[in-house]
C-alpha cells in the first residue's frame, strides 16, 4: 500500500525543482522537466509563482498537502475580487501603466494578453485599490451612439498627451491564452525520446496556465457584479474543466450562479417565538425559478454586460443555461443556476486528478487524441463529451491491477460527517481529506497505460455492459443506449445518452488503430534529413486517422505487428459493430 505521504513527497519535489528554476539555478530546462513542474500548475497546488511572497506560501502548501477544491475556489475568487481588466494599446509603456495604477493602490500581480485587442489583468493588494481606480474612471464620450451607464471592472486605458505610444517602443509582453497548433505540437512530441515524455510535453503545452485560470475567475467575478444587481449576496463560481484540473487552454467557461445564501437552503429554526420572513413570489417548481432567474440575468448580460456578446437563453435544456461569448477574455461562457451536482462532479474529478499524477496526464492525452480525430466537439451532438471521456479514463484506471485510483464507493466510505452531501435526493458524499486515501502500489508507465487504455476500450463489451466508476466495475446495462456510462451521482442517468452507435463505432475503431500504432515502434526513429523528426508514438496518434480509409496508411512500410494486434486490425477491417464486441 502506498500512502498519500509519497504523493506529497512527489509534489514537494516538483515545487522544489520549480523554486530552483525560478532562482535561475540548475539546468533542467528540458521539456520533460518543465512538464513535471507544470503538470500541477493550474490546479490547487500552485506551482508557477511570479511574486516573491509566493515562495513562502509554497512551503506552507507543501506541509498542508494538496488544496481542496473549495479552498482553491475561495483563494482565486478573493484574488478576482481585487482585480480589474483593462483594455490597452499594445504599445503602451508597461512602466508608465504600472506607475499610473500604483497611485490607486499596491499592485500584487499583473499580466497582459491578446484577445480582440490587448488586455491587462491587474490584481491590487486590497479592494481599496479597485475602488480608487473606479472612482477615477470616467464615462466614455461617444458622439454617434449612447452608452449604457453600467459601471464595471472592465476598463479601457485612455492615452492622452502625457503617454506617448511611439512605434519605437517594444510591444507589451503578452501571455498566451490559447494552445499551440496541433501541427506544431506533433513536431515537439516527435522530438521527445519516450512516450512518457511525449505525454508530459502534451500536458504542459495544453493545460490551463496560472494566468488563464485567474482570468476565468475574474470573468466569473465580473458576471457576479451583473447578477448582484438583482441578488446582492450571490456568487458566481466556475466549475467543469476550468477548475477540475483537466482544462485545456481555450476550453469553455462553465459558471453557476450560487444563490444558496439567499435561497433559504440552510434555514435556521427561529430562537424566539416571534420572527419575520421575506414575502417572496412563488413558482410552480425549482426548474421554473431557475428559468425565470436565468431569463432575467440573461437579458441583463445581453443588454448591460460590457464585452458580453451573442447571448442565447437556452432555458428548455435539461439543465437551463445562458450561453454567451465574453469578448475581452475570448471565453465561450455557459451560465447555470444552483447546479450543485455538477459542482460535486467537478470536485470528484479534481480529487481523482490529484491522487496520482498519471490521472491528469492520461486524461490530457486521451482528450487531445479524441479532439484531433473529431471524436469530441465544442458543438453539442451525438458524440462523446469530454466529461464522459474523462469518466472512461478514470474507470480504466480503477480497473488496473492493482488499481491506480479507488472506486467512488470507497471514497464514500472514507467520508467524515462534514463530507456528507445529499443534493436533490442524490447521495454525493465522498471524502475530501486526501490524507485518508491510501493508494495501492502500481508502477505502470504512462506508455503502458496509454496503450492499454486503447486496448481496453477496443474490446470493451459496450453492447452489454455499463461503465460504473462508483463500483469500479462494469455492470449490466440498464438501458439500450449504445454507450452507457453511469452518472456518478445521479445514478439512474447515463452521462453518454447522447452518443449514437456510429460515434461509438468510430471511437472503438480509433482505439484499435491507436493501440496498433503505438506498438509499431519500440524506440524513436532517427531524425529526417531536413531536421524535421518524423512523427512517432503519441505524435502519430494525433495525425489524421485512416479509420474508414485504412488503405493509405497500410501502404507505409511497417515492422511486423504482434499476433494480438494483427487480430485487432482484422476485427477493424471486418467492421464489427461495437454492440457485438
Ligand atoms: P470541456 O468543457 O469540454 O473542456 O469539459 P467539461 O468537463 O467542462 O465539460 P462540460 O463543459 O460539458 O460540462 C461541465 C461540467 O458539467 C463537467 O465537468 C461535469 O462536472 C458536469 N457535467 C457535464 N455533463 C454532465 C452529465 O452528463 N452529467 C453530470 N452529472 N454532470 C455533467
Ligand atoms: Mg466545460
Amino acid at each position: 500500500m502506498r500512502s498519500c505521504t509519497i504523493f506529497r513527497a512527489i509534489m514537494a519535489s516538483y515545487r522544489a525543482l520549480c523554486r530552483l528554476h525560478l532562482r535561475g539555478q540548475g539546468s533542467f530546462m528540458t521539456c520533460v522537466q518543465k512538464a513535471h513542474i507544470c503538470v500541477s500548475r493550474s490546479v490547487g497546488t500552485k506551482v508557477v509563482a511570479t511574486q516573491a511572497e509566493d515562495s513562502g506560501k509554497d512551503e506552507r502548501e507543501e506541509k498542508a498537502g494538496p488544496k481542496s477544491l473549495s479552498a482553491f475556489l475561495v483563494e482565486r475568487q478573493e484574488q478576482a475580487e481585487r482585480s480589474v481588466l483593462i483594455s490597452c494599446h499594445p504599445k503602451t509603456s508597461e512602466k508608465k501603466f504600472l506607475k499610473y495604477l500604483s497611485r490607486h493602490g499596491d499592485i500584487k500581480k499583473h499580466f497582459f494578453y491578446d484577445s480582440y485587442g490587448t488586455y491587462a489583468v491587474v490584481e491590487f493588494s486590497t479592494q481599496d485599490g479597485v475602488r480608487s481606480l473606479l472612482d477615477a474612471a470616467v464615462i466614455p464620450s461617444v458622439s454617434h451612439e449612447s452608452a449604457v451607464p453600467f459601471k464595471s471592472r472592465l476598463l479601457s486605458l485612455r492615452t492622452t498627451g502625457a503617454v506617448n505610444q511611439s512605434d519605437q517602443q517594444p510591444g507589451l509582453q503578452c501571455r498566451p491564452q490559447s494552445t499551440v497548433p496541433i501541427s506544431e505540437l506533433i513536431q515537439t512530441l516527435a522530438r521527445q525520446e519516450t512516450v512518457d515524455q511525449q505525454i508530459m510535453c502534451l500536458t504542459q503545452a495544453y493545460q490551463l496556465t496560472e494566468e488563464n485560470s485567474r482570468l476565468r475567475f475574474l470573468v466569473c467575478s465580473l458576471l457576479k457584479d451583473i447578477a448582484a444587481a438583482y441578488f446582492p449576496e450571490c456568487t458566481v463560481k466556475p466549475f467543469g474543466s476550468s477548475v477540475n484540473g483537466f482544462g485545456k487552454l481555450g476550453c469553455d467557461l462553465d459558471m453557476f450562479l450560487d444563490l444558496d445564501d439567499i435561497s433559504g437552503r440552510d434555514v435556521q429554526t427561529p430562537k424566539s417565538s416571534l420572527s419575520v420572513e421575506y414575502q417572496m413570489k412563488r413558482a410552480t417548481s425549482e426548474r421554473a425559478v431557475t428559468q425565470s432567474i436565468l431569463s432575467v440575468i440573461g437579458e441583463c448580460v445581453d443588454q448591460f454586460g460590457p464585452g458580453c456578446v451573442g447571448v442565447q437563453k437556452i432555458l428548455n435544456a435539461r439543465c437551463p443555461l445562458v450561453r454567451f461569448s465574453h469578448q475581452p477574455s475570448g471565453f465561450q461562457c455557459d451560465l447555470t443556476v444552483n447546479n450543485r451536482v455538477a459542482l460535486k462532479s467537478t470536485e470528484l474529478l479534481y480529487l481523482y486528478g490529484l491522487l496520482d499524477r498519471r490521472v491528469r496526464l492520461l486524461v490530457f492525452s486521451v482528450r487531445c487524441w479524441a479532439r484531433a480525430h473529431s471524436l469530441t466537439s465544442s458543438i453539442p451532438g451525438a458524440w462523446v463529451t469530454n466529461f464522459s471521456l474523462t469518466v472512461m479514463v478514470l474507470f480504466f484506471l480503477q480497473r488496473r491491477s492493482p488499481p491506480i485510483i479507488p472506486p467512488l464507493d470507497h471514497l464514500r466510505q472514507l467520508a467524515g460527517p462534514a463530507d456528507r452531501s445529499v443534493i436533490e435526493g442524490n447521495d454525493c458524499t465522498f471524502v475530501s481529506d486526501f490524507s485518508k486515501i491510501q493508494l495501492q502500489t502500481n508502477t505502470e508507465t504512462l506508455e503502458q497505460l496509454l496503450n492499454d487504455f486503447f486496448e481496453f476500450y477496443s474490446t470493451f463489451p459496450f453492447g452489454k455492459m455499463s461503465i460504473n466508476i462508483r463500483k469500479g466495475k462494469e455492470q449490466n446495462k440498464p438501458e439500450v443506449a449504445p454507450l452507457h456510462i453511469q452518472n456518478p451521482f445521479e445514478t439512474s442517468l447515463n452521462v453518454s445518452k447522447n452518443v449514437n452507435s456510429s460515434q461509438l463505432e468510430r471511437f472503438v475503431a480509433l482505439c484499435r488503430e491507436s493501440a496498433w500504432l503505438l506498438q509499431q515502434r519500440d524506440a524513436p526513429p532517427a531524425g529526417a534529413a531536413d531536421g524535421t523528426p518524423p512523427a512517432w508514438g503519441l505524435a502519430t496518434l494525433l495525425l489524421p486517422s485512416q479509420v474508414g480509409g485504412v488503405k493509405s496508411r497500410r501502404k507505409r512500410k511497417r515492422e511486423p505487428a504482434s499476433e494480438r494486434i494483427k487480430s485487432l486490425l482484422e476485427s477493424l477491417k471486418s467492421k464489427n459493430s461495437p454492440k457485438n464486441s
